[in-house]
């Protein structure tokens, strides 16, 4: 992984120096840098936090002290970052260089059901707004603490429009970052929110460019194709057969290292900033997939990610027994049906 750049080289890529109050980068050079992570009792962190515990100072962040599965997570630091009163949990922030913003609300997860499956798709709006409100709080304490740089999850649901409605009936192929960010639910519309939510922080309007990485997480979990099978019943999100489903998810599938990666690259990346001067980059986080259907232009130009893994290869026997061996019968197209 890139090397964050020391001393003149850092003065001259301008990764220093340039917002008056910001903790710079070279007063964590002989030490780890102090990276706070919020959510990190919660599934993505656990991805990251094998990397992160190596590489930095941590501040882990969560409302719970353990994790999906009940199992204790060491070192959380239980606080509300929903609770309006920011001076219960500003102090967490002192001192921190980087911010990995994950703490998300589902809407379903108080009642214990499955994602997506419970709460009627019309009345996700307040839970939605709430985690814009955890956002701001997070943003604010950040901004007001000095800290430089937040890596935020967004999700892929935040342009989720243009694959529910064009990529699987074959009336788009690739999805870009620059892309209006329409998505045709709640969840999507409050990851869309909180990207354009950084961008008067990242634009120096307050005083200082707090710099910001907004990745839309692709699927990142393993892909089971003999499950999708078992399981033809159409998704609530992009309805669909076993087969399609599994192409979808092959084409949107984050490996567990390539997620570690992606966000240590967002932290420790040596210059964000936008053609503009303005330190916010939207990025999608796939795998190397030769199905993606999201572009990871900005990923690799901006933060110099360069994923390992890709999903063809990776699940090359489910491949061919579930989609391309003799008996398969899936219809032509990385995606769909
Ligand atoms: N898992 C996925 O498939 C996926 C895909 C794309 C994007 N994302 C995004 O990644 C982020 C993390 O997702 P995840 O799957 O790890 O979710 P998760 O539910 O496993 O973790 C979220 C964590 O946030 C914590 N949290 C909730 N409210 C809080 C609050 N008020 N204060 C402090 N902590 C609070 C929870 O206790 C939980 O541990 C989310 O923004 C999610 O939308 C996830």
């Amino acid at each position: 992984m890139s090397a964050l750049p020391r001393g003149r080289a850092a003065r001259r890529s301008g990764t220093i120096g340039q917002s008056a109050n910001a903790i710079p980068w070279e007063s964590f050079m002989s030490d780890k840098r102090k990276v706070l992570v919020t959510g990190a009792s919660g599934y993505v962190a656990s991805l990251l936090l094998p990397e992160f515990r190596k590489r930095y100072d941590l501040v882990l962040v969560d409302s719970r002290k353990v994790d999906g599965k009940g199992a204790e997570v060491p070192g959380i630091v239980e606080a509300d970052l929903g609770n309006p009163d920011r001076t219960k949990y500003q102090h967490l922030f002192a001192g921190v260089n980087a911010v990995v913003h994950l703490a998300y609300r589902h809407s379903s997860r108080s009642s214990g059901a499955t994602w997506g499956q419970d709460v009627p798709p019309l009345d996700r709006f307040d839970v939605e707004f709430a985690n814009v409100q955890m956002a701001q709080n997070v943003y604010r304490v950040a901004y007001d603490a000095g800290v430089r740089r937040v890596a935020v999850a967004s999700s892929n649901h935040a342009a989720d429009w243009y694959e529910h409605a064009l990529v699987h009936t074959r009336k788009k192929d690739m999805v870009f970052p620059h892309e209006l960010p329409v998505s045709d639910n709640f969840y999507g519309w409050s990851k869309a929110a909180y990207e354009l939510l950084a961008f008067p922080y990242a634009s120096g309007i307050f005083g200082r460019k707090l710099e910001f990485v907004l990745i839309r997480i692709g699927n990142p979990y393993e892909t089971n194709g003999p499950k999708h099978m078992q399981d033809a019943s159409p998704s609530p999100e992009h309805g669909g057969t076993g087969q399609s489903n599994f192409k979808r998810n092959l084409g949107a599938h984050l490996s567990a290292r390539d997620c570690a990666q992606l966000f240590t690259k967002a932290v420790e990346a040596a210059d964000i900033r936008n053609e503009h001067g303005v330190p916010w980059a939207l990025i999608y986080g796939i795998s190397a997939n030769s199905r993606a259907f999201w572009s990871l232009e900005s990923a690799r130009r901006v933060i110099g990610y360069a994923p390992e893994d890709d999903s063809e290869i990776k699940y090359a026997a489910d491949i061919a027994a579930i989609l391309t061996g003799p008996n398969a019968g899936a219809g032509p197209g990385k995606t769909g049906a």
